[in-house]
């Protein structure tokens, strides 16, 4: 069934009340509302009510055993949804709440299975975006939001992807802007003795060590095609990948600008369309149909800003085949990698 999607431009800095109202009345009454975090765009359904978590499924065709992550805007919202609210919660919210990080602690009963996919642990997190804590504290302070992305596409930073992907199937979309980081949250397991990464993101596993001590990376996000299955749900599944075929390029900075042009010969050779993902330092090296920057070496940030984005602009043009520099950048290199290699299918050339 296709819906009326209103789309609101919302100054941050002075979030209009009257649509800040109807926003919140649309999650009360179990519609969905997508809206910017500092990560990416999400798309919002009042968390406890199993109805509205339904319908978060059906818009992103997102298999339902793949849960959901439930925002909050007050850390004693914690006490209502997990069963117990380890140390190690605290002193991870006190540092990094509202921000980037989700912790995963065993759920309650407050908590519908709908929203968890079926599994006895929550996911819970509390955005640093002003109007992302609005929207939750006027929405009933429980939202389950998803990257508001159809299944299978790259996350969106821009209102404008939210609208390419699930106009006609949400009732509104809370147009904040361009998100600041541009990749989802990290993911860390609370739920068993020793802490677990189970999503890489802009706080790293040295970050998170430094307050709650020994922490570990799930070993099924580093195997590529192992047997190992990653723990989150989510990460199974083939996420991001662009319609060209994506390769990455791996090794010194000279030896891939010349191996990609190299390769980028032989295609055009071939009659192909090659399209290149370098940075400013290097995007006059290249020779390709389509040549497009990511952002600076000397800004990793804006790297992991720019990533999605430059995914579906190519997805909307009709190159073959994209050749993209490796960014193991030293601090969230991790995370940048963990979402390109996935895009590539982990299609990797080291020169
Ligand atoms: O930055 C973010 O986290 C964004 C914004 C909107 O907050 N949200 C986001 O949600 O990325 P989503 O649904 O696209 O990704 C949630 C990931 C999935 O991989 C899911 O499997 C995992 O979190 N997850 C959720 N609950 C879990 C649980 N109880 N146990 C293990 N993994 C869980
Ligand atoms: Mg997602």
């Amino acid at each position: 069934m296709k819906i009326d999607t209103v789309v609101h431009k919302i100054d941050n800095s002075n979030i209009d009340e009257k649509i800040l109202a109807q926003a919140a009345a649309l999650l009360k009454q179990g519609e969905l509302v997508a809206f910017p975090t500092e990560t990416v765009y999400g798309l919002g359904a009042d968390a406890l009510r199993p109805e509205a978590s339904k319908k978060i499924y059906t818009a992103k065709g997102r298999p339902s055993d793949n849960p959901l992550i439930i925002h909050v805007a007050e850390f004693e919202a914690l006490y209502h949804i997990a069963k117990e609210v380890p140390e190690s919660a605290k002193r991870l919210a006190a540092k990094f709440w509202p921000g980037p990080l989700t912790m995963i602690l065993p759920k309650s009963e407050a908590v519908p299975y709908e929203t968890t996919g079926g599994m006895d642990t929550v996911a819970i997190r509390m955005p640093d975006h002003p109007l992302a804590l609005a929207l939750i504290k006027a929405g009933g302070g429980y939202v389950a939001a998803p990257s508001a992305n159809t299944s299978g596409r790259p996350s969106p930073t821009l209102a404008e992807h939210v609208y390419q992907d699930l106009s006609g199937k949400v009732a509104m979309i809370l147009d904040g802007g361009a998100v600041g980081i541009g990749l989802e949250s990290t993911i860390v397991d609370l739920s068993e003795e020793i802490p677990m990464i189970l999503r890489p993101g802009y706080i790293t596993k040295e970050m998170l060590e430094e307050v709650i001590g020994e922490v570990q990376v799930d070993p099924g996000l580093i195997a590529a095609d192992s047997d190992v299955k990653p723990k989150a749900p989510g990460m199974k599944y083939r996420h991001y990948a662009p319609k060209a075929n994506l390769v990455i390029v791996k090794g010194e900075p000279e030896a891939v600008v010349d191996r990609i042009n190299a390769m980028t010969k032989e295609h055009l050779a071939a009659g192909k369309k090659v399209g290149v993902i370098g940075t400013d330092e290097t995007i006059v090296l290249y020779e390709a149909t389509v040549i497009k920057s990511i952002g600076s070496r000397q800004d990793e940030d804006s790297i992991a800003r720019h990533l999605y984005a430059i995914l579906r602009e190519y997805d909307e043009m009709d190159v073959d085949c994209i050749f993209s520099e490796s960014f193991a950048t030293p601090r969230i290199g991790h995370a940048i990698m963990n979402r390109l290699l996935k895009a590539a299918g982990h299609q990797v050339i080291e020169v």
